[in-house]
């Protein structure tokens, strides 16, 4: 699998699932246009982890609520890279911009999280496509799981944000075929090293238990690097046949049946 001399552009790639991506695409030789939004220290670490990786890119700063800002950033890739073969959709703004129930929930606070998902994965696309040639990949991240449930009330704006993703990923899919290029969403389970952290650290351990105790048939969470894995075997020439599907990178956590305690389940 060579990605050797690619270039790649991630959105939220400062820290969390994105650096994850950035490092392990960094890995196979491609180099990154590095985004963030406020947290510029973190995409110059991040930048500093690709060059140690012996690759090269550049950070590249965009609120991706803002259509010209992620029109501005394209236009940077643009004039650094001169083209680009991978674009991974992944930043989502901070849990106090969206995370409310739906009965409490402002419009304000909708249009934060639906602007960052399917609006900014529109835009981008649109953006990204004329710099791709044939073999080009894009990616989006979602969280398949929130959005087909209602169980975290909270989640409703982003849930319904990443379903509506979803949708347009499917979409691209099939209006991009022609071209060769693939367009996929990964949707990974509770990972490590990323919002997660950010919760009170009560929260954190309620979470690695439950899935050490069985929810993740696998016994634990995932890392930033299990998700940069996987989109590093999407972004290859060996997975141009696989296009429009979500993606589950979780363990197995998917599998598992809500109605049943997991001791029972796993036998
Ligand atoms: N963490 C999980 O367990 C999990 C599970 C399933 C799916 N996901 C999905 O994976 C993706 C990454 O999640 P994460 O937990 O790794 O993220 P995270 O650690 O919270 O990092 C968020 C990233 O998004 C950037 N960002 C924040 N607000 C932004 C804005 N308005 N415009 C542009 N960029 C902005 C941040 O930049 P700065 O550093 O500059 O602030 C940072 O790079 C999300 O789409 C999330 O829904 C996460």
């Amino acid at each position: 699998m060579s990605l050797s001399g690619k270039h790649a552009l991630i959105t939220g790639s400062s820290r969390g699932i994105g650096r994850g991506i950035a490092l392990k695409l960094a890995d196979h030789g491609v180099n990154v246009a590095v985004h963030y939004y406020q947290n510029e220290a973190a995409a110059l670490d991040t930048l500093a982890q690709v060059r140690e990786r012996g690759a090269d890119g550049f950070v590249v700063q965009a609120d991706v609520l803002d259509s010209k800002q992620i029109t501005q950033m394209f236009g940077k890739v643009k004039a650094e890279f001169g083209k680009l073969d991978i674009f991974v959709s992944n930043a989502r703004p901070e849990a106090a911009a969206f995370f409310y129930p739906p009965m409490d929930i402002t419009l304000e606070q909708w249009n934060a999280a639906s602007d960052s998902q399917a609006k900014a994965f529109l835009v981008a696309v649109h953006e990204a496509v004329p710099l791709m040639a044939k073999g080009g990949r894009i990616l989006a991240i979602t969280y398949a799981q929130g959005s087909r449930t209602g169980g975290v009330q909270s989640w409703v704006g982003m849930g319904s944000a990443k379903a509506a993703l979803e949708s347009l990923v499917r979409y691209f899919a099939v209006a991009l075929a022609k071209r060769g290029i693939t367009v996929n969403a990964i949707s990974p389970g509770w990972t490590e090293d990323s919002v997660l952290n950010s919760l009170p650290e009560q929260v954190q351990e309620l979470i690695r238990n439950w899935h050490a105790r069985g929810w993740t048939p696998m016994g634990r969470l995932g890392t930033p690097e299990d998700i940069g894995n996987v989109a590093t075997l999407l972004c290859s020439e060996q997975a141009a046949w696989i296009t429009g599907q979500v993606i589950y990178a979780d363990g197995g956590a998917s599998l598992m049946n809500p109605e049943v305690p997991p001791e029972i389940q796993l036998g």
